[in-house]
């Protein structure tokens, strides 16, 4: 097992290293499948690779999660988030780009074709993650189950609250139910690297990495996964300096 926690300043280095650890993977293996993450978190990481523009040119990615109900067009989508954020101003192939439809007519239909989907593509070989506050990854609330794959999940109202802002600030318009990414297939990703920043996130880090691997806090499956690299701020890292830049 590996779990590299680094504890860097600021949310600056943290997106600068993980930008770092994405042109890695892509100069390793150029048509790499990368898994992307949405939320605050990782915005500033796709900013530093518009800065930087790695050749993508034949990387493949898949997301996380996605709305139920919304179209692609949608304002809080993520489909749209993606493109605004990273995939518009990169070089990658729009016929490699994985993106859930959440307004599909059949999204059971649409969760088992994306799964599939990965699975043609050789799985997932990096897969970003942030962390809820509750200690969610991708929409894997507390509590779900961790063999499921990709399916349909009502969020949590801690959630809806926390993804307000993308909807205008009132919880009731974020939606009650999205697709997302399993445990299952977070956990086959080959490599995993999380973002924390942000005192918000510091208790939750710190139970995640170093309580009990419980399901009650998903991201704690991740200390049983052998290669995962967590980025923490000093704000988010507060809990966890004893274990900073220790394998395990
Ligand atoms: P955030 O969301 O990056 O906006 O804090 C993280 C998450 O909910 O996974």
């Amino acid at each position: 097992m590996s779990l590299e926690i680094r504890i860097l300043p600021d949310y600056d280095a943290v997106s600068a290293m993980a930008a770092t650890e994405l042109e890695t993977m892509l100069a390793q293996k150029p048509d790499a499948v990368i898994g992307f993450a949405t939320g605050e978190t990782p915005r500033g990481m796709y900013r530093e690779l518009v800065r930087r523009q790695p050749n993508c040119r034949q990387m493949r990615t898949f997301n996380l999660d996605e709305y139920l109900g919304l179209p692609p067009d949608h304002p809080g989508s993520y489909a749209r988030y993606m493109h605004e954020a990273l995939f518009d101003h990169i070089n990658v192939q729009p016929e490699h780009v994985h993106l859930m439809r959440g307004d599909a007519s059949d999204p059971s239909a649409e969760c088992k074709a994306y799964e599939q989907a990965i699975a043609d593509a050789g799985g997932i070989d990096l897969q970003v993650l942030g962390i809820g506050r509750n200690g969610h990854i991708g929409f894997n609330e507390p509590g779900d189950e961790w063999t499921e794959g990709v399916h349909i999940v009502t969020l949590a109202e801690s959630t809806r609250i926390a993804n307000a802002p993308a909807f205008g600030g009132n919880p009731d318009d974020v939606p009650a139910q999205a697709m997302t990414l399993g445990i299952r297939n977070i956990v086959q990703a080959r490599r995993i690297v999380l973002l924390a920043t942000g005192a918000t996130k510091a208790d939750i880090l710190a139970q995640a990495l170093t309580g009990p691997v419980t399901p009650h806090v998903p991201a704690s499956i991740l200390q049983e996964h052998p290669s995962v690299l967590i980025l923490a701020d000093a704000a988010a890292g507060q809990h966890l300096g004893g274990n900073a830049g220790h394998g395990r």
